[in-house]
């Protein structure tokens, strides 16, 4: 049976540093907490029946292990990978083997305006949607668009 929101939870994945979203550099992160972005996640999914599972690492082999947890039994990925997205092969190898599931990349600053380093993704080679830019409002739109694609086999292709 294809994994949608009405059988399995959007898995939600935040990179190093993320745990001090609200008091690390604001003037760039925004004000919300980590909290505040998973409670936002939680009511977007929840306007699709859906659950979240929303978890957040500073260790990169953590984030790989829960992407394996998700090719097996979650129904898409949203990933804001931090500072990983600018160096992790190990994870953009891990999405790799999520064959058909919906991955879709946020950013809550737009790393392109930001400095050069920022500007490549390794995580976007597998992204089926990347958000920048758009603060915590990003997190939502990642919801809508695994809504979307879960189940329909447009994913990952
Ligand atoms: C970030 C952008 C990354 O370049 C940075 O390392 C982060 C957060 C963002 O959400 O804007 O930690 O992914």
């Amino acid at each position: 049976m294809p994994r949608t929101l009405a059988n399995a939870p959007i898995m939600i994945l935040n990179g190093p540093n993320l745990n001090l979203l609200g008091r690390r550099q604001p003037e760039i992160y925004g004000h919300d907490t980590l909290s505040d972005i998973e409670a936002l996640c939680a009511k977007a999914a929840a306007a699709h029946g859906g659950t979240v599972d929303f978890r957040q690492s500073n260790h990169e082999g953590e984030l790989v292990d829960w992407i394996h947890e998700a090719r097996l039994g979650h129904c898409g990925i949203v990933i804001n990978p931090a500072a990983y997205s600018h160096t992790s092969v190990a994870i953009l190898d891990a999405l790799n083997t999520c064959d058909g599931l919906p991955v879709v990349e946020v950013h809550l600053s737009n790393i392109h305006r930001r400095e050069e380093f920022r500007h490549h993704s390794y995580v976007s080679r597998r992204a089926d949607g990347v958000i920048a830019g758009c603060g915590a409002q990003g997190y939502a739109f990642g919801v809508e668009r695994v809504a979307a694609l879960a189940g329909t086999g447009r994913a990952g292709a």
